[in-house]
């Protein structure tokens, strides 16, 4: 799940760069649209490799909370936990379902969207104030779900220290705002008419 995980954040860093340039203009997205599409091999490896890697992910999660949710058939006598659980931590199939059901149908809406090109697409899908809305929505489980993942992805990959625990702590609240921030203005942006 951590290395899954951390591949997805990576597309997420590269999605984010390339979604940014719609803060320039349209225009711009759609230079970039293009230019990405001149590689049409490294386009379909990219997107057959990441379809991959969202399955193991997706996978790898269903059994995981199968597994719990086994061993705690019985419930618990006494609710107190050693570690304290967080409230996204016990969200994460619930969070994680939001995510899907929004990559289902962005990727369904950017792939057969009948438009001409690209950039006309995002530019007619923003400016319905309901798929605006849904995709702000689906932003803020995307941040939730990172949370509790990226601190649980470094707890996993060994990256815990008495001394650096509170700069992780910070960093796992920061870098989901950080994508919530990019990701969330891009429909605000068309939403309120100042996106060109
Ligand atoms: C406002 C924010 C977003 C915009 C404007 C946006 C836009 C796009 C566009 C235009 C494409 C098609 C790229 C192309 O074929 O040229 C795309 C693909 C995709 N997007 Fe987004 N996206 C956003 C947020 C997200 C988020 C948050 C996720 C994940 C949680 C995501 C997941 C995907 C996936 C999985 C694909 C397919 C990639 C592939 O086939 O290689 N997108 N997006």
């Amino acid at each position: 799940m951590a290395c899954s995980g951390f591949l997805l954040i990576l597309f997420l860093c590269s999605h984010a760069a390339g979604n940014a340039t719609l803060f320039s203009s349209v225009a711009l997205f759609q230079a970039y649209a293009d230019m990405l599409h001149s590689h049409p091999l490294i386009v379909s490896m990219f997107s057959k490799g990441l379809l991959l890697v969202f399955i193991i992910h997706i996978v790898t999660g269903a059994l995981l909370f199968l597994q719990n949710r086994r061993a705690r058939s019985q419930g618990y006598k006494v609710q107190r936990r050693a570690v304290k659980n967080s409230q996204a931590s016990a969200t994460m199939i619930y969070s994680g379902l939001t995510i899907l059901l929004f990559v289902l149908l962005h990727t369904y809406v950017v792939s057969f969207g009948n438009h001409k090109t690209i950039g006309e697409t995002i530019v007619n899908l923003f400016s319905s104030f309901f798929v605006s809305i849904f995709y702000i929505v689906s932003f803020i489980g995307l941040a939730i779900h990172l949370s509790h993942g990226f601190w649980s992805m470094l707890q996993t990959f060994g990256i815990n220290h008495p001394r650096y625990n509170s700069f992780i702590q910070r960093l796992s609240y920061l870098m989901p705002i950080f994508f919530l921030l990019i990701f969330g203005s891009i429909p605000l942006l068309f939403l309120f008419g100042t996106g060109q």
